[in-house]
């Protein structure tokens, strides 16, 4: 009998799964049967956009929080695939933050050129997983188009369902009067909306300072936007200001802890996701905060508590798609038997370690390097193709510094690839004046 392996979710870490069991099969391994469930009715997790807020078609917790013209936050040669490069994909180089769609399409292409799309139930949630006192587990998911539930057995699963989807949603008081739009960053689809306005964003991280910037770039009015610990490091346009926390909101009037107050049309929480997995039980359940180091997981992907369990793309995230390539890699050797899982007390001590060492990390670089070493490290026990991760980590240098320098012109620079050392070109318009995200505009010289 063959290994039965389900995959929960198709996005960039699912696809990952899939890619590196193909990959094992195309050079003549006897791999296991894949099955990948996706609640959505296509591939790419949340670089497959979609217009909708709150629900999916199906009644379902809608998982996209991306929106109309998102580009990439950091360069696309710190997520490079080393086995489909960008020039592969495209047949020329191009510049270093591609739009959404552009990303999508790139995503799209490893995996249509692997054919592993007959491996995935589209449309067909999981929602609930044990595990079998013989070993394995029993899943139990919804095709959402056939209407109807079936349960199955695996031998392992591995959870790729990703963090950020479900949001954060804090309340300050006078939230429930106040005379204006309450949104946060996982229902913002289109920064027109706010054309115009006043806007007051909370948070001070990518989603703070992507959304406001965003924002800024579509017309709105004016742009405020408060911190809890620290503000954000960069300097701002003439029409954004900075204030510290909120503290509460009155009418239109939304009131900071030094004292000062503004009128506002709408307020987006940018105030981050939760790791939420409500298809599984407390045994399985991995709970940590988004952090380079998560809780119980050995090696960043094995559930400690039962190893036929893992986890995809978990952590706090520096790199990305190669990184999630790492682990998917590594994971298929555990299943396959390349790897041996050492006992629990390793495995504890394992994650202690990891958790030591970020805590002692003293700023972003060391971040940096922190998860490019771990990246590296997983793919030292794989045949995942080895890549120069040093020049990827030199493009997150660069680009620290280009946002310190104008936090509304780093996209407008390019680094160079770590698999095929081509610098990239300029994009033939500044990020601030092209408002069309298509990816046949991205791609034209
Ligand atoms: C607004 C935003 C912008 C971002 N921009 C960037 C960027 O510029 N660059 C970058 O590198 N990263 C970016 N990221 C980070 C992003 O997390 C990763 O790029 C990547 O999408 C993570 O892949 P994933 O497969 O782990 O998770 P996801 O992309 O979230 O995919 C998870 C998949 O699991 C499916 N799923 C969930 N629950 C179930 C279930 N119960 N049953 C079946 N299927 C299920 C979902 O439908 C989804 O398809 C961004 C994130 C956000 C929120
Ligand atoms: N491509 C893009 O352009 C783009 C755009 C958006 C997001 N992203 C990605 O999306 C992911 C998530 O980023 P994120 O910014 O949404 O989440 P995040 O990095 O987890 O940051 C959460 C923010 O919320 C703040 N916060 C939490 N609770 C709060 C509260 N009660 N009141 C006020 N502030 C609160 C935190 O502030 P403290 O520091 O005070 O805790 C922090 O600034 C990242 O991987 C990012 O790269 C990418």
């Amino acid at each position: 009998m063959k290994k039965r392996v389900c995959v929960i979710g198709a996005g960039p870490s699912g696809l990952a799964q899939l890619r590196a069991f193909q990959s094992a099969a195309e050079d003549g391994a006897d791999v296991p049967e894949v099955v990948c469930f996706e609640k959505q009715e296509d591939w790419g997790g949340l670089w497959n956009y979609t217009w909708r807020t709150g629900v999916d078609e199906h009644g379902n917790q809608c998982h996209g929080s991306m929106y109309r013209y998102l580009w990439s936050n950091g360069p696309k040669e710190g997520l490079e695939f080393a086995d489909y490069t960008f020039e592969e994909h495209f047949e020329k180089p191009i510049a270093s933050y591609p739009p959404r769609s552009v990303l999508f399409d790139y995503i799209k292409g490893r995996v249509e050129k692997a054919g592993v799309r007959a491996q995935i139930r589209f449309n067909t949630i999981v929602r609930d997983v044990r595990s079998l006192d013989g070993g394995g587990f029993e899943v139990t998911a919804r095709d959402e188009a056939a209407d109807s539930e079936a349960r199955e057995e695996f031998d392992h699963v591995v959870v790729a369902s990703g963090h950020f989807s479900v949001p954060n949603v804090p309340e300050y008081p006078g939230f429930d009067t106040f005379n204006g739009r309450i949104l946060h960053a996982h229902d913002f689809r289109d920064a027109r909306e706010f054309a115009g306005q006043d806007v007051l964003i909370l948070g001070t991280s990518y989603s703070a300072e992507d959304i406001g910037s965003q924002c800024w770039k579509y017309g709105a009015k004016s742009i405020t936007s408060c911190w809890r610990t620290a503000p954000m490091p960069y300097e701002w346009p003439d029409n954004w200001t900075v204030v510290p926390a909120l503290e509460r909101v009155e009418g239109r009037t939304a009131h900071f802890k030094d004292g000062t107050s503004r009128e506002v049309d709408a307020i987006i929480l940018c105030t981050g996701y939760l790791h939420h997995f409500p298809f599984l039980p407390d045994d399985l359940r991995l709970k940590t905060p988004n952090v380079l180091a998560s809780n119980d997981l050995y090696k960043g992907v094995v559930w400690n508590r039962n190893p036929d369990l893992f986890y995809l793309g978990m952590q706090d995230q520096w790199f990305t798609f190669n990184m999630f390539d790492a682990q998917a890699w590594y994971v298929r050797d555990i299943i396959m038997g390349r790897i041996e899982v050492p006992d629990l007390a390793a495995r504890e001590a394992d994650v202690k370690a990891r958790q030591e060492a970020e805590a002692a990390l003293e700023d972003d670089y060391a971040c940096i390097d922190y998860q490019a070493d771990y990246t590296e490290e997983l793919i030292a026990d794989t045949d995942y193709p080895s890549f120069d991760i040093g020049a990827a980590s030199k493009a997150f240098y660069e680009w620290k510094k280009h946002k310190k320098k104008n936090i509304m012109t780093f996209r407008d620079h390019g680094y160079s690839s770590p698999m095929t050392g081509t610098m990239a070109p300029p994009h033939h318009t500044p990020w601030k004046d092209a408002l069309d995200d298509s990816l046949e505009d991205y791609l034209k010289i």
